[in-house]
């Protein structure tokens, strides 16, 4: 990671200025296999209703969460992950909580937010079970292991 000064605790959102810190970020967090560039990052931010958020700890980005509100009323969490020595301190949850708070979910009111999970990734399937996500379908050898994919679907939006 780079170096960095003392600073918030916390959760904010980037921009496309963050793509840097955010494909930094990932390739800390993901397999090589499955790391995204920043030019990747650019891109994707670049598409309207995506958000880009960033854990602080301290100053320290600890983890990151991409985000898109789709027209309609729908939203889909498009990756999410905390360093491995901050896991199990509450950076995954505030990341989610924040963009479950934040205005552009609330207007116009978003209905339903969506995304998708290994079946055997047990720390992210208990995480999105604690915030209410429910499984909603299965995509059969979505990933390149050939692992199937949980889709889970968060509906009552507070
Ligand atoms: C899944 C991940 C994002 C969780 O991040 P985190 O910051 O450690 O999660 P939190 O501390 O907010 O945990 C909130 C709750 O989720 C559940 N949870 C999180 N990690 C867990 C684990 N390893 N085992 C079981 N439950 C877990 C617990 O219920 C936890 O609450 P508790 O600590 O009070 O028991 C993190 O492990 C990670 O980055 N994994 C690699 C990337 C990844 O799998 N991303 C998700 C792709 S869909």
């Amino acid at each position: 990671m780079p170096e960095h000064e003392a600073g918030p605790t916390g959760v904010q959102e980037t921009g496309l200025g963050g793509a840097e810190l955010l494909a930094c970020l990932h390739a800390e967090i993901f397999p090589h296999a499955e790391r995204w560039q920043a030019q990747a990052f650019r891109e994707i931010l670049a598409v309207a209703g995506t958000q880009g958020w960033i854990s602080l700890v301290d100053g320290e980005p600890t983890g990151l969460l991409l985000t898109r509100l789709l027209p309609g009323g729908e939203g889909e969490i498009l990756t999410l992950g905390v360093r491995p020595a901050f896991r199990r301190t509450g950076q995954a949850s505030s990341l989610l909580q924040a963009f479950l708070a934040c205005p552009a979910v609330e207007a116009p009111k978003t209905e339903k937010i969506f995304l998708e999970v290994s079946v055997n990734n047990r720390a992210a399937l208990a995480l999105y079970g604690q915030l209410g996500f429910r499984q909603a379908g299965l995509r059969r050898a979505y990933y390149p292991d050939g692992s199937d994919a949980c889709v889970m679907c968060l509906e009552e939006l507070s």
